[in-house]
């Protein structure tokens, strides 16, 4: 069985459907705590099934250094074998990222590598395109520049606005997310493979 941490920083939509796929006793993968940068509405949902959570709150650090630390220092006490960025909107400290790669993966709505970064919706919007999508890759030190594991495209429809298609990605990526976790848990998708071939 995978054990995963799922770091988190809003709603937690992504968060909530890999909790209920992992509720079902044929999932490979379970969810063993939920971390955050805030306080986080989704922590609610870990709580409704409960996971432990723990948050590291980025205010209260004077640097992205001594706040991925503390987030480290966080995750190596549940020792997971994956940790989820299910909209985490930070940049994780390269320190981190060195710990745990390929073992991180990052669900990004956004046909990457169009649209990196924290705004990859409106992005997308003010661009004009007529399409735009959802991927999940494995974290390395850029922004969204890590190798995809898996991705979809999206349309984006006449009149639509931020919430609308942001809306119309979020099941994409949930379902992705899903897969891929499913896919890491059962050997189908190497990581370390997939961050070398690439
Ligand atoms: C998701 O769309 C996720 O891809 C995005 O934040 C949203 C979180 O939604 N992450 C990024 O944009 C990271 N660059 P949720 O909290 O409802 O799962």
């Amino acid at each position: 069985m995978l054990t995963v941490a799922v770091l988190i920083s809003g709603t937690g939509s992504n968060l909530r459907a890999l909790l209920d796929a992992a509720a079902d006793p044929g999932y490979p993968a379970r969810i063993v705590v939920v971390g955050a940068d805030r306080e986080a509405e989704g922590f609610a949902h870990a709580e409704e099934y409960g996971i432990p959570t723990f948050l590291v709150p980025w205010r209260e650090f004077d640097t992205r250094d001594e706040w991925g630390a503390e987030l480290a220092a966080q995750l190596a006490v549940w020792q997971p074998d994956l940790v989820v960025l299910s909209g985490l909107m930070r940049l994780l400290p390269p320190a981190v990222v060195e710990a745990w790669a390929p073992r991180i993966v990052n669900t990004h709505p956004a046909y990457l590598p169009e649209f990196p970064g924290a705004h990859a919706v409106r992005d997308a919007l003010e661009a004009g395109v007529v399409q735009t999508g959802a991927s999940v890759i494995v974290v390395d030190d850029g922004v969204d520049t890590g190798p995809i594991v898996a991705q979809e495209r999206v349309p984006v429809l006449p009149g639509d606005d931020l919430h609308s298609l942001h809306e119309r990605i979020k099941p994409v990526e949930r379902s992705l997310l899903i897969d891929v976790v499913r896919r890491i848990a059962t050997g189908e998708l190497d990581l370390a493979a997939a961050s070398t071939t690439s």
